[in-house]
């Protein structure tokens, strides 16, 4: 046996044994004569002390260990004298006195110390990700990630949900992002797509009657990478049958206080809030809205279209949107040269072309460069629209209704973690209902599904399904989304199972059924074979950790992710692959090689 305790486990009710501990040199240090050596395993550290006069031999063996050598040190648990107790050490109370030492293994010279306070750089931390995953943090967030999922799986067991597998070599599943492709080498020139979600084999399990379905699920997607996605990512999929809207919510709100409960301890109450999209985008500007504070947008397009301001004017005259938003209590912390900051920000993120900003008097009135454009009475108008106060700095955005939203969402979540408006511990969740179900494709000239095609419309909306271009932009889905401290966490959708209604949406969406079978393959087919009503949601698992952990970088609870431009720096994937491989598959690339 190679240790009797892990390195986190001996408290002071050990005091006495011998015990045998394995692990990595977090730290040696030599205090002449006696020489300290803490251990380290994923349960924590344990000091050991050698003492050179109890064991010359033994003295001279230790004094070779190096940070990160692997050692087996066996001793006698000893308490250690109350003024030298290490309360920020688990095992801080004792220490072993150490009688035998075995070098499991030497390390070579490292690229970085793991049991270092700084944070190597991301890059390095990729790189060398074995020596990275060695440090704490990484340790917590995996540790939490594991109790994550392990509530989430005894949940839907609890509940009589299967988990079952689905394929990872499959069809083009309509998700909307770019498919990974795996070649065929027995079908030479015919590809398999790597799964974006299991959408299509959910649904195909429902109709297979296996009513409550649950999957730790991976998925690929080739989007552009943000700090809250990878290429490579895992969701909790969720499917059940004869539900409706209320039941998915209800057993996921359910999920939701149960791993609050467990990895908090923190009691919730239910139902979680509820704001639906059209609200969501009036006042945040953002279908994910952060509700942990305020600074709502406010509109003052009305009061623009009486200015004589031709910025807001025009604008407002011409069907779009002036919109604002109030800083509260910020006006002296914002110089002109940051205000400036933030226009030029807003720019290169949203394409906003300005930011119309007002600094608020201490007699509450309306000043900055700008206020010499209204009246004495629009500013005091708009100063009222926004509840202006003393020392208030305001900041408004005009254009189209998507292009303030982008604008106003940005600069409120910026603002917000700048001047610490919310507590970084609250674990802020609220559903997101109502979206609308179809988007028009400006460059494409036709709807789109916002969702997939699969997702049925309200039941209050299905006769505008033959209505003007008005009513069909006015057609909501029966969508719902999780939101958490303003991450969307999950999303799903009641699908449809009267092929009457899904004739209907796919000829909105300017298909044939014959070209929904090409895309979607087997599910047209199946779904006539006494599909039960359905419906179903996905939490992405990545992303609720990461909120968990109160990290804002997917990447730190991933043991191997991939960099933003997704590629693996420890592995060095992708790669290029060896010509015979490529000639197996019948594929030529079509990129020269570099020269030699
Ligand atoms: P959706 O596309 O909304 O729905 O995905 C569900 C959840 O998965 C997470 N997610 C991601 N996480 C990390 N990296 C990514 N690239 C990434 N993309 C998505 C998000 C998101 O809320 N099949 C449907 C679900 C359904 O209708 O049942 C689906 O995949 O947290």
């Amino acid at each position: 046996m190679y240790r009797t305790k892990t390195c986190g486990e001996l408290r002071r009710a050990n005091v006495g044994e011998t015990v045998t501990l394995c692990g990595w040199v977090d730290s040696a240090r030599d205090h002449s004569g006696v020489f300290f050596v803490n251990l380290r395993d994923r349960y924590g550290k344990t000091q050991t002390v050698f003492d050179a006069a109890a064991d010359p031999a033994l003295f001279e063996l230790v004094k070779t260990l190096r940070n990160e050598d692997v050692a087996q040190i066996t001793g006698e648990v000893l308490a250690r004298p109350d003024g030298l107790v290490n309360p920020d050490m688990s095992t801080g109370e004792i220490e072993i006195k150490a009688t035998k030492l075995v070098v499991l293994n030497r390390s070579a010279v490292l690229p970085f110390l793991p049991s270092a306070p700084e944070v190597p750089s991301e890059e390095m931390r990729l790189k060398y990700r074995y020596l990275d995953l060695r440090r704490a943090e990484m340790q917590r967030a995996l540790t939490l990630r594991h109790r994550i999922t392990k509530t989430l799986r005894d949940y839907f067991d609890e509940n009589g949900f299967l988990e079952i597998e689905t394929p990872v070599l499959g069809k083009s599943t309509p998700e909307g992002a770019r498919d990974y492709l795996v070649p065929s080498r027995v079908t030479q020139g015919a590809f398999y797509a790597l799964p974006q979600s299991p959408q299509l084999y959910k649904q195909l399990l429902m109709i297979a009657g296996y009513d409550r379905y649950v999957q730790v699920a991976r998925c690929f997607r080739d989007e552009d990478l943000r700090a809250d996605r990878q290429p490579e990512f895992t969701q909790l999929d969720v499917e059940m049958s004869f539900v409706e809207m209320e039941d998915i919510i209800d057993v996921i709100s359910k999920l939701v206080q149960r791993l609050m409960k467990e990895i908090k301890g923190v009691d919730i109450p239910l139902p979680l809030p509820r704001i639906t999209y059209d609200e969501a985008m009036e006042r945040f500007g953002h279908d994910a809205p952060d509700l942990r504070y305020g600074m709502e947008l406010k509109d003052i397009t009305e009061i623009s279209k009486t200015v004589d301001f031709k910025v807001f004017r025009s604008v407002a005259d011409n069907g779009g949107r002036v919109r604002g938003i109030n800083v509260k209590n910020a006006a002296d912390k914002f110089s002109r040269k940051d205000i400036d900051g933030l226009i030029s920000w807003t720019g290169e993120q949203f394409g906003a072309k300005g930011l119309v900003w007002f600094k608020v008097d201490a007699e509450s009135k309306l000043t900055g460069s700008s206020a010499k454009n209204f009246t004495p009475e629009a500013l005091q108008a708009i100063g009222e629209k926004l509840e202006a106060g003393p020392n208030d700095l305001l900041l408004f955005s005009c254009g189209d209704f998507n292009l303030t939203c982008r604008t106003l969402n940005g600069l409120r979540r910026r603002l917000a973690a700048q001047l610490k408006l919310y507590d970084p511990e609250e674990m802020n969740f609220c559903w997101v209902v109502k979206f609308p179900m179809f988007d028009w494709d400006e460059e494409e000239n036709r709807w789109v599904a916002m969702h997939h095609p699969f997702t049925a419309p309200l039941v209050e909306d299905l006769p505008k399904l033959e209505g003007s271009a008005e009513d069909i932009r006015a057609i909501r889905a029966q969508a719902y989304d999780l939101v958490l401290n303003g991450f969307e966490a999950g999303g799903g959708t009641i699908r449809i199972h009267d092929s009457e209604i899904q004739n209907k949406v796919f000829n909105l969406l300017g298909m044939t059924r014959e070209q929904a079978k090409e895309q979607f393959g087997f599910l047209v087919d199946a779904l006539q074979y006494g599909a039960p009503p359905h419906g179903g949601l996905a939490l992405g698992l990545d992303r609720v950790v990461m909120l968990f952990a109160g990290i804002d970088n997917i990447r730190d609870c991933i043991a191997f992710p991939k960099t933003t431009k997704a590629s693996d720096l420890m592995t060095g994937a992708p790669s290029e692959v060896a010509s015979k491989q490529l000639e197996e598959l019948a594929i030529k690339t079509m990129i020269p090689k570099p020269e030699q």
